[in-house]
């Protein structure tokens, strides 16, 4: 069961504070993003990786307070669809700062980057290296290879994107021909990835294609983005930034030596995941027998507005709630009329007996991938709110 946690394992008391007074004056549910822990993560990410470049993966959190203030810090941008590319070019982004990560895409979308001036492009695909070939002429392609690590990531992202490292290779001699600039290998590793080692097994094949390019076709790459994956603090804790960092840079540099590429990163969880607290309400509390053992806390937040990574039970929010009694087995679920909108059954959360109807709870480390996937209407729910200290 797991027992009640620590607040201080995952915030300063300067910045719980912060966040709880402004959560104290709203209406559940919504989520309370810091901004300051956002600055500080990307701070230590510049740090842990002085040789990168980075991307911040829109998709984790497309909120225009967060878009400004990692575009103040000189942010680039991966994005995913025209309406993130509208979105970030509205705070005066320019072109060269923004990457089309999305390996699925319509060529008249292609074209539209193209318009607007982008000039990166990733693929995995001969059908999309040749819609890019005719709406984006001349543009720098990056081609995603499939990696290992499904195991490990607690959000895979594997074998929807990416190819073979033979279809990658063909990929690019064919980027060529096409007048397109082979400009490089992207991978992913996985969402929440704890295995650091699943960045050495990429790195390494990133290197095979660059080696075999160059001998064989006389194509020099120049650049491997790594994408995202690093962890951010959820009911089991990562192992810091720095760690990452140290390590995966000692990949790079056993494989590239003196000839290291440009590097990208695409963080998107890392940033804002643990800026975020959504706060929920409690709506009911019931059993399903007179002598079950387990309680029910339905809450007025649930898969369909903002938890919807506790599909499957991948990811395990730490939840904080005020009151301290004996604690029993809870299963969570959420307000809406679909059997499926159940966060926590198999992995029992230990809450309070006296917690009560109307008691908060604070969903820790939710400030990524929770308004982004909220739905628009289910249930005739609004999606969720957010608010930025
Ligand atoms: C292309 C791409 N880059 C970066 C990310 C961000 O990954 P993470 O949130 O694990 O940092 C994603 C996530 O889906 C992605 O699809």
């Amino acid at each position: 069961m797991q027992q009640r946690i620590d607040i201080n394992d995952y915030f300063s008391p300067d910045t719980f504070k912060r966040i709880k007074d402004l959560a104290d004056t709203k209406e559940t549910p919504f989520v309370v993003i810091d901004k300051a822990t956002v600055s500080e993560h990307f701070d230590d990410l510049v740090r842990g990786f002085p040789i990168a470049k980075i991307y911040y993966a829109v998709k984790a959190n497309p909120a225009d307070e967060l878009i400004a203030l990692l575009n103040d810090k000189g942010s680039n941008f991966d994005i995913a669809s025209i309406y993130e590319l509208d979105k970030v070019m509205k705070h005066g982004v320019g072109p060269e700062r923004i990457s089309f990560g999305n390996t699925i895409k319509k060529s008249k979308d292609i074209r539209y980057f193209y318009d607007k001036g982008i000039r990166l492009f990733a693929t995995d695909s001969e059908a999309d290296l040749r819609n890019i070939a005719k709406a984006a002429p001349g543009s720098n392609v990056y081609v995603r290879i499939l990696t290992e690590g499904s195991q490990t990531a607690d959000w895979p992202l594997s074998r929807k994107f990416g190819c073979q490292t033979d279809m990658a290779m063909d990929l690019l001699v064919m980027a060529r021909d096409l007048g397109l600039t082979p400009y490089g290998i992207s991978f992913h590793v996985g969402s929440q990835q704890r295995d650091i080692g699943v960045w050495d097994a990429a790195i390494g094949k990133a290197k095979v294609i660059f080696e075999r390019l160059k001998e064989e076709d006389g194509i020099t790459l120049k650049m491997i983005n790594m994408g995202g994956g690093f962890p951010a603090n959820y009911v089991t804790k990562a192992n810091s930034l720095t760690t990452y960092a140290e390590e995966i840079t000692r990949f790079l540099e056993e494989d590239f030596g003196d000839e290291m590429p440009e590097i990208i990163l695409e963080p998107g969880r890392s940033l804002v995941a643990n800026a975020g607290i959504l706060v929920s309400e409690v709506v009911l509390i019931s059993k399903k027998s007179h002598t079950a053992m387990n309680r029910w806390i339905f809450t007025d937040v649930g898969k369909f507005s903002g938890l919807i990574e506790t599909m499957d039970e991948c990811i395990k929010y730490p939840i904080y709630v005020e009151k301290t009694g004996e604690l029993e087995e809870a299963v969570i679920a959420g307000p809406t009329c679909d059997s499926a909108d159940i966060m926590y059954e198999n992995y029992l959360y230990g809450l309070p007996l006296n917690l009560a109807i109307g008691d908060r709870m604070y969903w820790i480390s939710t400030g990524a991938y929770t308004t982004s996937y909220s739905a628009v209407e289910f249930n005739g729910f609004p999606p969720l709110k957010d608010y930025y200290v």
